[in-house]
């Protein structure tokens, strides 16, 4: 473990884990006891970690003492505050420095060994552009791009966008715990469980949190980023569960005001999956925002009411609310009509077997049962 400030020694760990008065120093003392405790060691070393210099002699040590050194997981950061305009350049460079020089020491000092795993602590602040953190966020597009830049050479990087850690870390130390985030804030325990799965995957850039849905349901935020198809319609089906079953429509495009049943049972499931609150029958499913994806969203809804009615192909080829309710009107009077004849036909059957059966009882002579047949009671 390479610190810019240096612990102090192990001999006086356990009195300050008795005297208390230093929480943060005690959760780190805790920690690496903690580490060592199940029969691990840890090697606490100090330098700045953009030190190129100072950087190498560890480094050279660790191989020599080691034979190798098998990965390296980059988590020194200096969190930013203020605006660019009123900011020292010092404290901008202490910001940017072990990020963005850090990371570029780290892989100098390493390209010649075969690591395993050369992990970034990056942060959500690539997505959120949060005023006040231009230096902050420069520093962690830089992780961002040199993960993409390095993995591409083939060697395997990670660059995770954390979001706020809420029980420990600079967020806590900074007070920077918001409700009003885009993602939210990610416990110890779950952080740790991410970080596992994630050293057993290829992947170069991940954010592994939990979006606040009631953030992107506000209508007066703007979002600085674009949701992939699968999150948009994940959380369409989240709102689904809290929203109305019946969402409200307001259906036009006709003249008049007739819409059948169909229409607007279909416009409430437009409603529903596209997030409109008005529609055009005449309007194009595509034009209005539906995608593959929408379009499955609708199939699944649609099958709810009218079954197998309809697949896949329909929803593109009836594609406006109103060819589509035609469609199905065809289609559900066509079954009707079929359901009606299979109706009569076996009754007819049935009247045929009575006669039938009358005539091998002796109820009825062959002439009384043919003249029924004839006059029409079977035909
Ligand atoms: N905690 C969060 O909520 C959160 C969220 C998103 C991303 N991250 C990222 O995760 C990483 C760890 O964050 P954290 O919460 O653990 O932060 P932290 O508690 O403030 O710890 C950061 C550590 O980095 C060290 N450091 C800073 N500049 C250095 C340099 N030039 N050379 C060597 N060490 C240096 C600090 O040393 P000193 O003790 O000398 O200051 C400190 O030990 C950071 O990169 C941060 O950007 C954290």
């Amino acid at each position: 473990m390479i610190n810019r400030t240096a612990l102090p020694d192990r001999d006086q760990w356990n009195g300050i884990q008795k005297r208390k008065d230093d929480t943060k120093l005690c959760k780190k003392i805790t920690a690496i006891m903690e580490i060592e405790e199940s029969g691990s060691s840890v090697l606490c070393y100090t330098a700045d970690v953009s030190d190129f210099q100072s950087m190498g002699v560890i480094i050279n040590e660790l191989v020599e003492k080691y034979g190798g050194i098998n990965g390296v997981i980059h988590g020194a950061g200096v969190a930013g505050d203020g605006y660019l305009i009123r900011k020292p350049e010092e404290v901008f460079r202490q910001v940017v420095l072990p990020k963005i020089n850090g990371t570029w020491v780290l892989d100098k000092l390493t390209e010649n060994l075969k690591l395993d795993f050369f992990i970034l602590f990056s942060s959500i602040s690539g997505y959120t552009f949060t005023p006040g953190q231009g230096d902050y966020t420069a520093a962690n597009a830089y992780l961002d791009a040199f993960a993409q830049y390095r993995d591409k050479k083939g060697k395997r990087t990670l660059s995770i966008n954390w979001p706020a850690w809420k029980e420990t870390g600079m967020a806590v130390d900074h007070n920077a715990l918001n409700n009003e985030s885009f993602f939210k804030p990610i416990s110890t325990a779950d952080a740790c469980k991410a970080f596992e799965i994630l050293l057993d995957k290829h992947i170069v850039r991940v954010l592994p949190s939990v979006l606040n849905y009631k953030i992107f349901e506000r209508g007066d935020i703007k979002i600085p980023f674009v949701l992939s198809e699968e999150i948009r319609v994940d959380n369409l089906i989240r709102q689904k569960i809290t929203e109305p079953k019946e969402a409200k429509v307001i259906l036009k495009g006709k003249l008049g005001n007739g819409y059948s049943d169909t229409e607007q049972s279909l416009g409430r499931l437009w409603s529903l999956v596209l997030g409109v609150t008005e529609v055009d029958v005449y309007d194009n499913f595509e034009s209005l925002g539906g995608d593959s994806l929408l379009a499955t969203s609708l199939l699944k809804e649609m099958q709810k009411t009218y079954g197998n009615l309809v697949d896949i192909s329909d929803i593109f080829t009836y594609s406006s609310i109103f060819d589509m309710a035609e469609y199905i009107e065809s289609k559900t009077n066509k079954k009707k009509e079929f359901e009606k004849i299979n109706e009569e036909e076996d009754t007819e059957e049935a009247r045929l077997n009575d006669i039938l059966d009358e005539l091998a009882s002796g109820k009825l002579s062959l002439e009384e049962a043919g003249g029924m047949i004839e006059l029409g009671v079977v035909e």
